[in-house]
């Protein structure tokens, strides 16, 4: 018998992107020259029409980031034609009644400033601060949940492995330094965004991998589940607590820890085409950690590569099975975004057009855009507000 879930009143039903991956046409930052995106889905000249898609799709929100690259191209020269595309961008939420969440920072930095020694550089939080300045004043007014970070802990693993720009392995003082930086910077765009508005909803994207021993009984196991947690979900997330006005949540990952190289064993009997294992109940015990916290929680990202689209709608399903089980036991969340409204640019050397993560699919020659079978079926959830099982 069919079973009617039915999630909260005003609940968040949304897809996220961001600018490198979805808009083309960025060439100041610094992925540019290893891992060019080009023209990638071309979102930045046809947001119009992504939007009215969204729209038809049901969905009432919607994260985007904002390239610090094209509104700071040199230090302290602030492009106005790029703010303005930014509030015509925002207007056009607006006018189709969709709740905007806006990412500051989503990996990329300009140039001139990783010249400038990067996020390792003391003065990267000062950087920062007048980029986030500039956008609390010019289009502030637009932003109704402000993202300040995207996943801090992969930039940090990313930079000190070389995978991140700027490609050159780093030794671990470095990454302190790193760390330290990332969160003082949100501290400080916290305090620059609640100045002018004292309500605003300020939060990072945290990326929270539910780790659980492989042998429940073994002592090392759960020691490294403790280790795994503390430093990846745990770190970052304590020293900014009292900077969060809700907590958005990027979930992916899910880690059978065994005590033997190389660590991780996981049982992969559902996979993604990027070979990440899938395991909707994760989800659950992540969202039990963070109601620790005691806020809110918006998931900001979940999804899957799935060019054939055959694995899709099931995760959707069974992800919002978990969510709703645990708003059921009294976690307050609040919204769901899902990774990505359309297919994209993938970060890395496993990334480039291939792994499609789209509800929408997207044709890279003709820029024609498709919603997949899935996106109709998460359509009639935001539509009712409700999961049918
Ligand atoms: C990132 C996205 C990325 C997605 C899939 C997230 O960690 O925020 O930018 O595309 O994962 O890898």
């Amino acid at each position: 018998m069919a079973k009617v879930l039915k999630f909260p009143k005003g609940f968040l039903w949304g897809s996220s992107t961001s600018a490198y991956q979805v808009e083309g046409g960025i060439e100041n930052c610094d992925w540019v020259e290893r891992y060019p995106a080009g023209k990638t889905c071309n979102h930045y000249n046809r947001y119009e029409q992504d939007f009215d898609l969204l729209k038809k799709l049901n969905q009432n929100a919607f994260r985007l980031s904002i390239e610090w690259s094209r509104i700071e191209p040199e230090p302290g020269k602030f492009d106005k034609k790029e703010i303005e595309h930014y509030r015509k961008v925002l207007l056009a939420l607006k006018q189709r009644n969709i709740k905007s969440v806006v990412t500051l920072w989503h990996w990329t930095n300009p140039v001139w400033f990783m010249k400038m020694g990067g996020w390792a550089n003391k003065r990267s939080i000062n950087y920062f601060e007048r980029y986030t300045k500039i956008i609390v004043k010019e289009l502030g007014d637009l932003i109704d949940f402000w993202v300040t970070l995207n996943e801090p802990m992969v930039y940090i693993t990313g930079y000190s492995t070389g995978k991140f720009p700027p490609f050159q392995k780093r030794n671990i003082f470095k990454i302190r330094k790193v760390f330290n930086n990332l969160v003082k910077t949100h501290q400080t765009a916290y305090k620059v965004i609640h100045k002018k508005y004292p309500k605003a909803q300020v939060s990072i994207s945290k990326l929270t991998n539910y780790f659980e021993p492989a042998r429940k009984w073994c002592p090392i196991e759960i020691f490294f589940v403790w280790l795994g947690h503390i430093f990846w979900n745990h770190w970052f997330l304590k020293r900014i607590k009292n900077q969060l006005d809700y907590i958005g949540l990027d979930y992916y990952f899910h880690h059978r820890i065994v005590w033997y190289p190389p660590f991780i064993k996981n049982l992969n009997k559902k996979v993604t085409d990027m070979g990440w294992e899938i395991y909707p109940q994760g989800i659950y015990y992540v969202l039990k950690y963070l109601s620790k916290f005691q806020k809110p929680i918006y998931i900001l990202e979940n999804g899957l590569a799935d060019a054939k689209d055959e694995k899709r709608k099931d995760f959707i399903r069974d992800h919002l099975f978990w969510i709703y089980r645990a708003i059921e036991e009294g976690i307050d969340v609040r919204g769901y975004f899902h990774w990505s409204l359309m297919d994209n640019y993938e970060w890395g050397r496993m990334g480039g057009f291939e792994p499609r993560f789209g509800l929408i699919e997207i044709d890279y020659k003709t820029m024609e855009r498709k919603p997949r079978p899935s996106a109709y079926y998460y359509a009639e959830i935001c539509k009712n507000n409700s999961l049918t099982i």
